[in-house]
């Protein structure tokens, strides 16, 4: 009697054994399934871990709206190849472009060209705007732009000049001029130049037009081309708006000069301008 019960308890533990083990066997195999499908990954280790998607990283920056006030929906237009030449939509938020105005209007200075000869600033009647230069990460809001700029270029911040902001007041302009250097002393800090994102600040009644009088194809399809003024109406041409950057390249891909990168600004016609470009340069710039 006493056998039985004890044969039959080990048959008991017998299949429970058993149920256990298919029950095991089931859980690995869904989840080998689930695995494989790529329903979820095994977290990776810190030192295999995938590069850093920037479509992803770009996209969490727009969503958690890093940065000062809230940007309006943000796109990227092509403008022309030649030059390379790129529109960004609602860069900056209202509150950024209104944030770099108020910390530079206290220090507004002459704009100067560089003299060909002794790579140093003299004041010129090819630009006549006013400016001043900001340090490269000077505080948290500057930061932040710094770092969305050398993501939207991706160009390292390292790579970038101290941010300027410039004001042009009716009349006021810089003619066609190219951003990279003739002269032999500029470039020994960073080498040469090679993209501009140039940020608007303000929106322009009339005139103040960016505008590429060496751009390749047909400058008045552009579709605000009735709005432009006449200086505008000299080239591929971009109304400043508030918020709006253009993102030009100095350097052809081979990295060879492109002299399709000549660009001017065009005189306020009414209302003010403000401005603010970011210079790249080949290699780490000290500040
Ligand atoms: C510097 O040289 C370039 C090319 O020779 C010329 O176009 C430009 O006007 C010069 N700039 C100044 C400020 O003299
Ligand atoms: C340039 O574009 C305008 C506007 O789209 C068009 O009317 C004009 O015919 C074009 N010119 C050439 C030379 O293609």
């Amino acid at each position: 009697m006493a056998k039985i019960r004890q044969s039959r308890l080990l048959a008991k533990k017998w299949l429970t054994l058993k149920l256990e083990q298919s029950m095991l066997f089931i859980l690995t195999v869904g989840f080998l399934m689930l695995l494989s499908l790529g329903i979820f990954s095994l977290p990776a280790s810190k030192d295999d871990s995938p590069p850093i998607d920037l479509t992803i990283h770009r996209r969490m920056d727009f969503e958690r709206g890093n940065g000062l006030g809230k940007r309006g929906e943000q796109w990227i237009e092509l403008l022309s190849w030649e030059p390379r030449a790129f529109l960004y939509h609602n860069f900056l938020s209202k509150e950024e472009c209104e944030y770099l105005i108020s910390l530079a209007k206290p220090h507004m200075a002459r704009s100067s060209v560089i003299d060909n000869n002794t790579g140093g600033g003299k004041e010129s009647r090819v630009r006549t705007s006013s400016g001043m230069f900001l340090k490269r990460g000077q505080d948290k809001i500057v930061r932040d732009i710094e770092k969305r700029i050398a993501e939207f270029t991706f160009i390292p911040i390292e790579h970038g000049e101290e941010l300027q902001v410039l004001h042009y007041e009716v009349g006021q302009k810089y003619e066609p001029h190219f951003d990279y250097f003739i002269d032999e002393f500029n470039t020994k800090n960073g080498g040469q130049r090679m993209a501009t994102m140039l940020m608007y600040l303000s929106d322009v009644e009339e005139g103040g037009e960016t505008v590429f009088p060496n751009a390749k194809g047909n400058i008045s399809a552009v579709p605000w081309w009735n709005e432009l003024s006449e200086c505008g109406k000299g080239g591929l041409a971009v109304k400043p708006k508030m918020g709006d950057a253009i993102l030009f390249w100095s350097m052809r891909p081979d990295a060879t000069l492109d002299p399709s990168s000549l660009h001017g600004a065009c005189p306020v016609i009414s209302g003010n301008k403000w401005a603010a470009p970011k210079w790249m340069r080949v290699r780490e710039y000290r500040t």
